[in-house]
């Protein structure tokens, strides 16, 4: 009797080992193929130096909380089947306070965290230093709920002013410097770095080294209101004379004439946009926003300039509202239609709501707008090895 419930213990256990290991084999051939460089998000198709650090401790971790876990239920499964009751009435071997079990049951987990914590706090501390030495510096600021990105040029003022795509070179190191004069947000691009908050009254710094080209997809991971989700934006990375082409034609502004503008002149904004114009700035057209300079920024932070995104250029981005909309005129239409609908909270939906404009405004709007690109044309966005088309252009939903 007692051999064959041996028996039975060991074919039990066999079984139960094989299936667990069946299982794993399964997911573990499935899982690199739902999870690569196709999720925009994914935090383990890392691109930088900085991303792959943050990887191997991700691995480690992984790994060790695997063979924990596997460990454990291998311990349970086998306790469970060798030590259950086989007569009426039997009780198991009291062995509380036994100081032995005790001591090894304290000391394994203590050597799993210092196995994670010793290269976990090496590399915070070698992110930090890298902030220290870089090749450019971006300024980011988070606004509710898209983001204001200026580029320092070297007397120290912002030249360059846009919004929620950030154009790098390829193979520089880039240190964004985070700013935030509203609620806490946090900058995240997880093929890149880390997330890095912004907080209202302190600068906190960011590293990366661009070594692949393309463009990543980044998102606000602090929740900070009604759009938090709608906080996106992308960081394209490009060869850097690419880039310098980028900042020239960012420099020279928008092109000075259009055929598609009934007026044929970039400086004349329509009428229809007066409204527009006291939140937004168009490089190279009379500002009417004098007076919305954002006031709580000490001045020597370059504060973020005006309450709407800086529109010059607007014909060359890919999406509007944050990564919120595809840049099509149907969706600039759309949005200036009614953007409290499209992305809730916004400050824009607090003066434009659906018949602030009419349909001819719009139209008229929508052609201005989409025209403000460079006399030579909107530069190329470079294409991301191993990423697909589909992923390269995709509709945010
Ligand atoms: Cu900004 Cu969430």
């Amino acid at each position: 009797m007692q051999r064959s419930s041996d028996r039975w213990v060991r074919r039990t256990s066999a079984r139960l080992v094989l299936l667990v290991a069946a299982l794993f084999a399964v997911g573990g051939a499935i899982l690199p193929g739902v999870v690569s460089a196709q999720s925009p998000y994914s935090t383990i198709s890392p691109v930088t130096d900085q991303a792959n650090d943050i990887n191997d401790i991700y691995k480690l971790t992984f790994w060790l909380s695997l063979i924990v876990f596997v460990g454990v239920q291998i311990g349970i499964v086998y306790t469970v089947l060798s030590y259950r009751r086989r007569a009426e009435g039997e009780r198991p071997e009291q062995i509380h306070g036994n100081k032995t079990l005790e001591i090894i049951w304290t000391i394994i987990p203590a050597i799993i965290l210092l196995i994670i914590f010793i290269p976990t706090v090496r590399t915070i501390y070698a992110h930090d230093d890298q902030v220290n030495n870089p090749d450019l510096v971006v300024e980011v600021y988070g606004k509710q709920w898209w983001w204001e990105v200026h580029y320092p040029s070297e007397d120290g003022e912002s030249k360059i002013v846009t919004a929620n795509e950030i154009h790098v070179p390829q193979g520089k190191r880039v240190v964004f410097h985070l700013y935030t004069n509203n609620v806490i947000h946090s900058f995240w691009v997880p093929q890149l770095s880390g997330k890095m908050d912004l907080i209202p009254g302190h600068e906190n710094k960011l590293a990366i080294d661009t070594d692949t080209p393309g463009y990543f997809f980044g998102q606000c991971a602090e929740y900070c209101g009604d759009s938090h989700a709608l906080m996106r934006f992308k960081v394209i990375v490009e060869p850097e004379e690419q880039f310098l082409a980028w900042q020239d034609a960012w420099l020279a502004g928008p092109q000075q004439a259009s055929g598609d503008l009934a007026g044929g002149d970039i400086a004349a904004v329509p009428q229809s946009m007066a409204l527009c114009m006291t939140c937004h700035e168009i490089n190279g057209v009379e500002s009417v926003a004098g007076g919305n300079a954002v006031p709580d920024l000490p001045e020597e932070l370059d504060a973020a300039r005006t309450f709407g995104p800086n529109l010059s250029l607007l014909g060359c981005r890919t999406t509007l509202a944050a990564g919120t909309l595809r840049n099509t005129p149907e969706n600039l239409a759309s949005w200036l239609h009614d953007p409290e609908g499209i992305k809730p909270g916004n400050y824009m939906g607090t003066v434009i709501t659906p018949g602030s404009l009419t349909d001819e405004q719009i139209q008229e709007i929508v052609t201005y707008l989409e025209s403000l690109q460079p006399e030579e044309g909107c530069g190329e966005i470079p294409v991301q090895p191993g990423v697909t088309e589909q992923v390269q252009v995709q509709d945010p939903d």
